[in-house]
């Protein structure tokens, strides 16, 4: 693997797509699909840790998973409150520093409140941050970043002029985080569905047929060499 700085791979994002596919073609409730599916997200972070990569965001649960059948919600939030408690620790041990970007104030008041002290707990490892997208929706964090500079300028901390792209990257809940320089999705769709929109400006894009439960390390690391091999111009010749 080259390890030629300009194209090193400091964060990768990943919409973990497929997982009622995948239950159902073994005829299981699409909850099994989750189930394996949060397995599979052990399994990236602890590989992606491995090669060294800084930052790996995973889209958990959509500002427009809310409008899923009651039963999923609760599946997928008793999934996340589980791995809040207990799987996650384990990545602690493994020097992993975890965070979260949604909107926290959706979510019951003791899964905020884990998110928070994970955040804290993890805050001083210095391995890959883990970034788990939970209730997330791009459209809403960059109309919130719109609403903040709106109040700045109207208090006077700023002036309309100082609004440029990294005074305005620096609203959004990943401010201090690189622009991926990888996006996958799992399952064959080919769409953003409202993931990280502004950061995904020039960030190469990667779609697989692989269900997100089966997607495995070696398909991660064949990827990062694919990205490798394509040269990024970032609109210039
Ligand atoms: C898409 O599959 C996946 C999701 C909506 C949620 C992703 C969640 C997990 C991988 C598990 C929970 C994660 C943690 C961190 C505990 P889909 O249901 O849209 O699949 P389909 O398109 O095949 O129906």
């Amino acid at each position: 693997m080259s390890t030629n700085q300009k194209n090193r791979v400091s964060h990768v994002a990943i919409i973990m797509d497929g997982n009622g596919r995948w239950a159902q073609k073994r005829a299981l409730p699409r909850s099994m699909g989750h189930k394996q599916g949060a397995e599979t997200v052990k399994e990236i972070a602890r590989a992606a840790n491995e090669l060294g990569i800084g930052f790996l965001t995973l889209y958990a649960f959509s500002t427009e998973n809310w409008n899923r059948p009651k039963e999923e919600v609760d599946t997928l939030m008793g999934l996340l409150r589980q791995y809040l408690k207990s799987d996650f620790s384990e990545l602690n041990k493994n020097n992993i520093r975890i965070r979260f970007i949604g909107e926290r104030e959706m979510l019951a008041p003791d899964i905020a409140a884990s998110m928070e002290q994970l955040e804290n707990e993890t805050a001083a490892n210095t391995g890959m941050t883990l970034c788990l997208a939970v209730s997330y929706g791009a459209r809403q964090e960059i109309a919130g970043a719109a609403r903040r500079l709106a109040s700045l300028v109207k208090k006077g901390d700023i002036s309309e002029s100082d609004i440029d792209i990294k005074l305005f990257s620096d609203m959004l809940y990943t401010k201090d985080m690189p622009d991926p320089d990888i996006l996958i999705r799992t399952s064959g769709e080919k769409r953003l569905s409202n993931y990280l929109l502004w950061q995904l400006a020039y960030s190469e894009m990667f779609f697989s047929d692989t269900l997100w439960p089966d997607f495995k390390p070696q398909e991660l690391r064949d990827i990062i060499n694919e990205f490798y091999s394509r040269e990024r111009r970032y609109g210039k010749v």
